[in-house]
């Protein structure tokens, strides 16, 4: 079965949608505008209920079937932007500096919107849908946020779905994979003290910079040497601040950087090397440390039974050999993992084609995507709340 008919008639206007959202990004929870955009579309869908201000500003809306059931599932949508720069140089490019889109996010709020006026118009299902829009996702944990304000419990969710564009699959394509397929991103800032002085006299200063550069390599230790070499970890230093100028060694250095990983022993491992290694190597040259170490979001772990629905509502859109059931896991994190920690659910990707990684200033979500993605939620809703 291909797109549905309906969703490619959609695929205009909610390209329009899609572009309005790019040309004003927000972040993290500042998503007001956005937020009353999606409030605003929904109650012209005609759908049951609206609520505003879930998780500072997350937007929730029921959709009731036509036939009778106790079953809801919660489809979710992020709808925030990142900190940079866009140079797209694309008519619908962001008008705010410092601001965009560089995620997609724009698209998935806009599918969402889409597959919610379709799903308002025909409600060929039996139970209730929720429709999750999410503020924050990019390290702001808007995700728990939701959770904790009670959303699951208030709207009786018992299954959550999420998805997500990848460059680099093609459009008309989806992957997934049972288990983890996106990892736990934690981060960590290692201020170093010394004992600043003057450039040319060294003998009577401790360097942070010295200690600074050595750290950066011993850190690799962890994957190189420490963790089972079977299970990943990433650790990356990515900022490195200190000093003011040629002739001055500084009293302090500050590194910054993540640590990413698919399972809670390599997860405790790398924190616990990374503190290791810091104050042996700092203690062995005089100086002291400090770490300030954030466990982020767990790792985003699709369960079995619920994965099977996405593939199954997937391949009736484009098509077995469309859809990868095993995809390769991803090391970036994904804050959708708080919401399959508290229900049953899937992740999945879906193809963006040749458009620039995600993160980059040149990215921009492809729109052709959008009408495979409104079919996928409907079709999801259709075959899960089917009896
Ligand atoms: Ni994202």
């Amino acid at each position: 079965m291909p797109i549905l008919n309906r969703a490619a008639e959609l695929q205009g206007e909610v390209s329009e949608w899609r572009r309005y959202l790019h040309e004003n990004p927000e972040i993290l929870y500042e998503v007001e505008n956005t937020a009353s955009f999606v409030e605003q579309k929904l109650k012209e869908f005609g759908v049951d209920e609206v609520v505003p201000g879930i998780g500072r500003t997350g937007v929730v809306a029921i959709i009731r079937g036509k036939g009778e059931g106790s079953r809801t599932i919660g489809l979710r949508a992020d709808m925030d932007a990142l900190p940079l720069t866009e140079i797209t140089g694309k008519p619908w490019a962001s008008k705010i500096p410092g601001k965009m889109h560089a995620c997609g996010h724009d698209g998935h709020t806009s599918m969402l919107l889409g597959a919610a006026k379709y799903l308002a118009e025909t409600r060929n299902f039996n139970g209730s849908v929720a429709l999750i829009f999410q503020p924050a996702e990019e390290g702001g944990a808007g995700a728990l946020a939701m959770i904790e304000d009670g959303m699951m419990e208030r709207f009786g969710i018992q299954e959550v779905y999420g998805m997500h564009n990848m460059p680099g699959i093609p459009v008309g394509q989806f992957a997934i994979r049972k288990g983890g397929i996106m990892a736990a991103p934690d981060r960590f800032t290692i201020t170093i003290k010394g004992r600043g002085g003057h450039a040319a006299q060294p003998h009577k200063t401790i360097d942070p910079i010295f200690i600074g550069s050595q750290l950066v390599g011993s850190l690799q230790a962890i994957a190189g040497r420490n963790a089972d070499p079977l299970r990943s970890v990433v650790v990356s230093v990515t900022r490195f601040d200190a000093g003011t100028t040629h002739n001055i060694i500084p009293d302090e250095a500050t590194l910054w950087g993540t640590v990413r990983t698919h399972d809670e022993t390599t997860r405790d491992l790398a924190e616990n090397r990374i503190r290791q290694i810091v104050e042996g190597l700092v203690g062995a040259h005089g100086a002291t440390a400090t770490i300030d170490y954030l466990r982020q979001c767990p790792v985003t772990s699709n369960h079995d039974r619920e994965t099977d629905h996405a593939i199954s509502a997937a391949s009736d859109i484009v098509g077995t050999s469309n859809v990868d059931p095993n995809v390769d896991p991803s090391m970036a994190g994904e804050d959708f993992a708080f919401m399959l920690k508290s229900r049953p659910g899937a992740f999945i990707f879906i193809g963006n084609g040749e458009t620039a990684a995600l993160h980059n200033p040149h990215y921009d979500f492809d729109d052709e995507a959008i009408s495979f993605g409104i079919s996928y939620w409907v079709k999801l809703v259709e075959s899960r709340l089917s009896e």
